[in-house]
C-alpha cells in the first residue's frame, strides 16, 4: 500500500526531496509491535556551556520503541543531546521524560565510537561488565552468552580483545549495552571509526537487534546514508534547535542503493550544505 511521506511538522520547514520521493515505494515505518522501549519526551531542554548556547530548546516527542537518528554538523550539540537524554549530564532548564518510569535513567545505555572494553578481561567477561553490580549474580554469565549470541560473536567469548577487529570490538560494546536488556539504547556515532563495508555489516545488526529486543533507539551519525536506512525518523539539528524532522517510512530492510533512499539522503544532505553555505554569507 502506498503512503504519503509524512514530512515534517508545520513549525519545521520541509525539504524539496519529498518531491522525489512521491512515487517512490513506501510502507508504514516497522517499529516493533511488542516494543519494550520507552517514550522520551523533551521540552524546552536548554544547555549552555559558559557563553556557548549550545541547545537551545528542544521539544522533542519518541514514541516507545521508534529508531530515531540526530544528524547535524559537529559541534552542533548532538553529544550533549544524547548525555543529557541518557542522564550522564543535566540540563539547565527543561524536562526529560520516560513515560510514567521514574527509574528510567537506568534504564538507558549508551554506545559509542571507541568500544572502552577492559582490555585485561575476555571477551566474555567484558560483556558481563554491562550487568552493573547483577555482574555478580548466579545468571549473569547465561545473560552475557545471549547477548554475545545476540550480536553473533559467541566463538570469540574466551578471546582477549587485543585479537579483535574493530567490527568485532564494536559487537561486544554492543552485547555490553545490550546485556542489561535497556529500554532506551543511545548510539554516539557508534561505528564512524568502522570501514566501509564493515559499517554497513554493522548497520544491518543493529537494525535487527534493534527490531528483536524492541528499544528505543537515538542514534547519532554524521552519516546521513546511514540515518536513512536504518532509521524511522531523522532530526537535523541546527543552532541548538531540531530544525528538521523527517519520517522514513520506507520498507525494510532498506538498501542504500534504492532509488528512495539515495533520495531522501541527497535531499538532507542538501539542506546541511545549504546551512552550511549561508553561515559563510
Ligand atoms: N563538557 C563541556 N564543556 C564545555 N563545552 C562543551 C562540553 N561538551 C560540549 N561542549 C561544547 O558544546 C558544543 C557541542 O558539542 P557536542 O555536543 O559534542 O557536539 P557534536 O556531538 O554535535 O559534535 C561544542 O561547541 C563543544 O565544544
Ligand atoms: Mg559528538
Amino acid at each position: 500500500m502506498q503512503q504519503p511521506l509524512r514530512f515534517a511538522p508545520a513549525s519545521v520547514r520541509t525539504i524539496d526531496g519529498a518531491e522525489l520521493l512521491r512515487d517512490a515505494e513506501v510502507a508504514r515505518t516497522a517499529t516493533p509491535v511488542s516494543s519494550r522501549g520507552l517514550p522520551i519526551t523533551l521540552r524546552g531542554v536548554r544547555k549552555s556551556f559558559g557563553d556557548n548556547e549550545v541547545l537551545r530548546g528542544i521539544d522533542l516527542h519518541i514514541p516507545a520503541g521508534q529508531f530515531v537518528a540526530i544528524v547535524g554538523r559537529s559541534g552542533c550539540g548532538k553529544s550533549t543531546l544524547l548525555r543529557l537524554i541518557a542522564g550522564l549530564d543535566a540540563p539547565d532548564s527543561g524536562t526529560i521524560a520516560f513515560g510514567d518510569h521514574d527509574d528510567a535513567r537506568a534504564q538507558v545505555r549508551m554506545m559509542f565510537q571507541e568500544p572502552r572494553l577492559l582490555p585485561w578481561a575476555r571477551v566474555l567477561a567484558n560483556v558481563e561488565v554491562g550487568l552493573g553490580a547483577a555482574r555478580r549474580s548466579p545468571d549473569a554469565r547465561q545473560h552475557a552468552e545471549w547477548a554475545l549470541h545476540e550480536v553473533e560473536l559467541d566463538a570469540k567469548r574466551d578471546q582477549w580483545p587485543t585479537v579483535l577487529s574493530g567490527g568485532q570490538k564494536q559487537r561486544v560494546a554492543l552485547a555490553r549495552a545490550l546485556v542489561s536488556r535497556p529500554r532506551v539504547l543511545a548510539f554516539d556515532e557508534p561505528l564512524g571509526a568502522l570501514d566501509a563495508l564493515t559499517r554497513i555489516t554493522m548497520q544491518r545488526l543493529l537494525e535487527r537487534v534493534w527490531s528483536d529486543q524492541g528499544f528505543t533507539g537515538i542514534l547519532v551519525t554524521h552519516d546521513v546514508a546511514e540515518a536513512v536506512t536504518v532509521a524511522d525518523r531523522v532530526l537535523v539539528l541546527e543552532e541548538g534547535r531540531i530544525a528538521n524532522d523527517i519520517q522514513i517510512d520506507l520498507k525494510r530492510p532498506r538498501s542504500r542503493g534504492a532509488a528512495a533512499v539515495a533520495a531522501l539522503e541527497e535531499a538532507i544532505l542538501r539542506d546541511l550544505l545549504r546551512d552550511a553555505a549561508d553561515d559563510k554569507e
